[in-house]
């Protein structure tokens, strides 16, 4: 079986040759746009694929993502309603995805920013320390990802609430909210927000002034989602006023983050750039096989997203 490997962003070859050549056996991988023609592609591994690409591959059955999220390439205009999207399932990138979670939750809770500014000052003093069960953190979007941060979460002993578009039963010590309603009865109790959502027409722009002005005075934002979840004014205007004490971004509207962006430099902003998690080449790899087989067999593939919910 023939894949493209293309992307407008990253240089797909060198994060992922390791799982080309574990499947090559079975999967010969080209890099787009395949010359002469790409009629004998029937498979993709795309991330940010440019808007034409797919027009080259007539025959083109599965296109594998990179990520957990599958907007770019469901957003891309050549991509037929008949070809499937597949997103890279990987326990390893939610065990990733929860160190860095956690990691920016205590930032806020054990107040590092305040400790590195007074190293940097060389002040020597003693912060009044809070426990965690003394910050309320609110998540949003629970799937694969965002039940093991939850879980982790709630293993350090912060009270976690998690909101999702549709109901879910969660665990015990967690609560869970559904909805427009539900959204703003878990934002009156949330000191720290993270968001985990998948980006959908119902989820862009709902980092916005109204929801942080629900959280607790002196809120904390970690974005882990998507740029286009924040509107970007209504962070910053949060954080001046001190509705926000502070935010922790690593996926940005425009990526790169254009230099000059005041997000680099915003004293109460921690930026990151897009490297909260990666998937492992094991899981592209295993990723490929499966989806390679199921196209083969005339099936779908397993870990293939509803395309009219785009996750
Ligand atoms: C990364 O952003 C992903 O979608 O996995």
């Amino acid at each position: 079986m023939r894949c493209a490997i293309v992307s407008r962003s990253l240089d797909l070859r060198a994060y992922y040759g390791a799982a080309l050549d574990r499947v090559a056996d079975r999967i010969e991988s080209i890099m787009h746009p395949a010359t002469p023609s790409g009629e004998d592609v029937q498979m993709a591994l795309a991330w940010h694929p440019p808007a034409d690409a797919f027009d080259h591959y007539p025959n083109l059955r599965a296109v594998c993502t990179i990520g957990a999220g599958a907007d770019n390439v469901l957003a891309c205009p050549s991509l037929r309603p008949d070809i499937h999207v597949v997103r890279v399932v990987d326990p390893a990138q939610a065990r990733l995805m929860c160190g860095f979670v956690l990691w920016h939750v205590i930032w806020h809770q054990r107040q590092f920013a305040t400790y590195l500014a007074n190293q940097q000052a060389q002040v020597w003093k003693r912060l009044r320390q809070r426990r965690p069960q003394d910050v309320p953190v609110g998540l949003l979007g629970y799937g694969e990802i965002g039940r093991q941060v939850a879980t982790e979460l709630a293993g350090l002993g912060f009270p976690v609430a998690v909101w999702s578009r549709t109901p879910k039963a969660v665990p015990t010590p967690l609560r869970s909210y559904h909805g427009t309603d539900g959204l703003f009865a878990m934002l009156a109790e949330t000191e720290v927000l993270v968001n985990l959502l998948p980006l959908t027409a119902a989820t862009r722009g709902l980092l916005n002034a109204d929801v942080f002005g629900a959280m607790r005075k002196g809120g904390y934002l970690v974005q882990v989602g998507r740029g286009e979840h924040l509107v970007e004014a209504d962070l910053l205007a949060a954080l001046d006023s001190g509705q926000l004490s502070g935010a922790s971004l690593d996926v940005f509207a425009t990526e790169p983050l254009p230099h000059g962006h005041v997000f680099w430099s915003h004293p109460k902003i921690v930026a990151t750039p897009h490297d909260a998690c990666d998937v492992s080449i094991e899981a592209v790899a295993d990723t490929l096989l499966a989806t390679a087989a199921a196209i083969s067999a005339g099936q779908r593939p397993p870990a293939a997203v509803d395309r009219t919910q785009g996750y």
